[in-house]
């Protein structure tokens, strides 16, 4: 970040914040001497969907769903933080190894969620989407047992639950998405490279090198 660039201001969590225009807003936070505790994972590389935020321009009604580490401030924009879901939102429980084959994998698919089918075609999940993913046609793609091509449109998914939050069935598009894209794997050969290397983990034919770089982040301790 350039500390010459031009300062905009706006309000994060209801309080007024001045931020170099080309921050993100996590950064912004940051900046204005704010400390992350919660709500931030990956610190800024967009790919941990923890630092989902509300966001309202200035002369603009509508609300959007963006992550923080993704989304530049302006001048006027108004911010609030949105946490994890609470426990009562739908749960779904299965063993992916007990998906024997493929035969067996849109009928389970339907069995673990049931609620998938129930798709209104409201868009709420697309609206909500940081990722600008097609999330609903993931959802009614896996219902149609379509499960590489669903599998496909989740490929990008960071497990925000924002489509979850959005969705009036409950279907949990992103939990949906997991499960196709787990099965797929399950039911997938391997890559040779993966296979050699575990088993070479296996026989103790691997060392593990404490000095290597990122080994030892700054502030871990020694062994
Ligand atoms: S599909 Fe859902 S969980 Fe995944 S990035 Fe989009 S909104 Fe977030
Ligand atoms: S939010 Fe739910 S009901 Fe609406 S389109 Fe997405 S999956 Fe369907
Ligand atoms: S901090 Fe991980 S996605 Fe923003």
């Amino acid at each position: 970040m350039n500390m010459t660039d031009a300062m905009v201001r706006l309000t994060v969590e209801g309080r007024s914040i001045a931020a170099p225009a080309a921050s993100s807003i996590l950064q912004a936070y940051v900046h204005a001497g704010q400390t992350l505790v919660a709500r931030v994972g990956c610190m800024g590389q967009g790919v941990c969907g923890s630092c989902r935020v509300m966001v309202r321009r200035a002369g603009q009604p509508e609300v959007k769903t963006e992550l923080a580490c993704e989304t530049v401030v302006e001048e006027g924009m108004q911010v609030a933080f949105i946490d994890y879901l609470s426990p009562s939102i739908q749960q779904h429980f299965y063993r992916i190894e007990d998906i024997a084959d493929s035969w067996q994998a849109p009928r389970k698919l339907l069995e673990f969620f049931p609620e998938a089918p129930h798709c209104r075609h409201c868009g709420g999940c697309d609206s909500a989407c940081p990722k600008g993913l097609d999330v609903q046609r993931g959802v009614n793609l896996a219902v149609e047992g379509e499960l590489a091509a669903a599998g496909e449109v989740f490929d990008e998914c960071v497990m925000c639950n924002l489509c979850t939050l959005a969705c009036p069935e409950h279907i949990g598009p992103n939990h949906l998405g997991l499960f196709v894209r787990r099965m797929i794997a399950n039911l997938s050969l391997r890559p040779a490279d993966l296979m050699r290397r575990l088993e070479q983990i296996e026989r103790g034919e691997l060392s593990v090198d404490l000095n290597a770089p990122g080994a030892q982040p700054p502030g871990s301790a020694k062994p």
